[in-house]
C-alpha cells in the first residue's frame, strides 16, 4: 500500500464538490437495469488513491458494467459518486482525460502497426510532445525494434502489454483494467503485474478485475460481486476473517480418498488441494476442530491448524459463484443465494449458503 488507508481510518472531509480527496473512486447505490433485470444492484465502492484494488466475481456478475459506470462511460439508472473527484454523471469529459481504461477485449487496431496504435491514442488524448512520448513508450515496452509490426501479429501477452502502454500514454491517475491478462501465459502475467506494481508505487491507482488467484493476492483491497450485488469488500488481508473461515492443513497417505470423504462432512465447506497437502476449511470452528481431533487418530494423517489466507478465501468466494450469465440464460433456474455471510454493515445481506468440496 502506498497511500494512507482511508478504509480503516476516518476519511478526510469532502471538498466543495462532495468528493473525498483520499478516494480515487467513491460511488454509492450504483444500479443498472437491462431488460428489467438489475445487473448492478445498489453497489457501493471506495477505492483509496494509490491502491491496487481487485474486483472479483463470476462471469456475468456485473464487473464490466460497474467499471463502465464508474468512469462515466455508462450512465447509471440510480446512484451517484465521484471518480478522481469528478462527478460520474456530470463530468465524464474530465474523468476520461485522467483515466486509462483497458477493456476486457483487445481494443487496439490489429491492422495498424504498434507505433501507429500508440500514436493514435496519443493524438486522441492530445498528448504534448507526442512523437517523443510514443518513442518512450516503445522503448519502455522493449518494442522499438518492432514498431512497424502490425499489432494483430503480436502474441496474446504482447498485445496486452501494448494495450496497457496505449492506455498509459496520457499519464492517467487511475487505471481501470478489465481482466487484463485473461488467456495470457503465467510468465507474461507476472511481467504485466510487475508493471502494475511499479505504476502503483508511482501513485497511480489501479482497479483490476480478475478471475486469477495469483493476481488477487497481489491486491491491497478486494471487492467481490455476485448477481450485481457487493458481497464483501475490504483490505485483502482481512477478507478471510470477514468470511469467518477456519482452516486445517492435512497430509495423509491417500489424499484423493480423504478429500472425497471430507467433502461429505457437514463441518467441511471447502477442501482445496495444494500439492500434496489439503487445506480443509469451514466457518464452524468448533465442529472443524472436533473433526481434526477425531481424524488425528487415523493412520498417517497429520492435521494442523493454519491461519486462513487469501488463497483459501479466494477459492471459497469463486466456488460460491455460479456463472451469473448462465442463470440469466436459464430463466427457469432458481437464483443461487450468495455464500458470504454479512460481516459489516456496508455489505449486502444475503442468506449464507456454502460451496462444498471446492478443491
Ligand atoms: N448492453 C447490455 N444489454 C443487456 N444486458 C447487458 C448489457 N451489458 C451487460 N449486460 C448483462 O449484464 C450482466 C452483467 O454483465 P457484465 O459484463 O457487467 O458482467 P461481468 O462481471 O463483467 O462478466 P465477465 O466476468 O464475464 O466479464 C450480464 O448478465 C450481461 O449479459
Ligand atoms: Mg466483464
Amino acid at each position: 500500500m502506498t497511500a494512507a488507508d482511508p478504509l480503516s481510518a476516518p476519511p478526510s472531509p469532502p471538498d466543495a464538490s462532495g468528493a473525498h480527496p483520499d478516494w480515487a473512486i467513491s460511488v454509492q447505490g450504483m444500479t443498472k437495469v437491462y431488460g428489467g433485470r438489475r445487473v448492478v444492484d445498489d453497489f457501493d465502492m471506495q477505492v483509496p488513491r494509490g491502491a491496487i484494488y481487485g474486483f472479483l466475481g463470476p462471469n456475468g456478475s456485473g464487473k464490466t458494467t460497474t467499471i463502465r459506470m464508474m468512469c462515466g462511460l455508462l450512465t447509471p439508472d440510480a446512484g451517484q459518486g465521484s471518480c478522481l473527484g469528478f462527478d460520474i454523471r456530470k463530468q465524464q469529459v474530465q474523468i476520461k482525460a485522467r483515466v486509462g481504461y483497458m477493456t476486457q477485449r483487445f481494443s487496439l487496431y490489429e491492422d495498424l502497426t504498434i507505433r501507429e496504435n500508440l500514436d493514435f491514442f496519443a493524438r486522441m488524448y492530445g498528448v504534448q510532445q507526442r512523437r517523443q512520448r510514443v518513442a518512450d513508450a516503445l522503448a519502455t515496452l522493449g518494442l522499438s525494434g518492432r514498431a512497424h509490426q502490425l499489432a494483430g501479429s503480436l502474441s496474446g501477452g504482447w498485445k496486452q502489454r501494448l494495450a496497457l502502454a496505449a492506455c498509459l500514454i496520457h499519464d492517467p491517475e487511475l487505471l481501470l483494467l478489465d481482466e487484463p491478462t485473461a488467456g495470457v501465459d503465467p510468465k507474461a502475467r507476472r511481467d504485466f503485474w510487475a508493471e502494475i506494481r511499479q505504476l502503483a508505487k508511482r501513485g497511480v491507482t489501479v482497479l483490476v478485475s480478475t478471475h486469477y488467484m495469483d493476481e488477487a493476492v497481489q491486491c491491497d483491497y478486494i471487492a467481490y460481486i455476485a448477481y450485481g450485488r457487493k458481497l464483501i469488500a475490504g483490505r485483502a488481508g482481512q477478507i478471510p476473517q470477514m468470511i469467518g473461515l477456519h482452516t486445517w492443513r492435512v497430509t495423509a497417505p491417500n489424499l484423493d480418498q480423504l478429500e472425497a470423504e471430507l467433502s461429505q462432512n457437514p463441518a467441511v465447506e471447502q477442501v482445496a488441494r495444494f500439492g500434496a497437502v489439503l487445506h480443509v476449511s469451514g466457518r464452524q470452528e468448533a465442529a472443524l476442530k472436533q473433526l481434526a481431533q477425531a481424524q488425528q487418530g487415523q493412520p498417517g494423517q497429520r492435521w494442523s491448524y493454519k491461519e486462513t489466507e487469501l488463497e483459501e478465501a479466494f477459492i471459497y468466494l469463486m466456488a460460491s459463484g455460479t456463472d451469473n450469465f448462465a442463470q440469466e440464460a436459464d430463466p427457469g433456474a432458481t437464483a443461487k443465494p450468495p455464500a458470504v455471510p454479512p460481516r459489516r454493515q456496508d455489505q449486502a445481506d444475503p442468506p449464507p449458503s456454502a460451496p462444498r468440496g471446492a478443491g
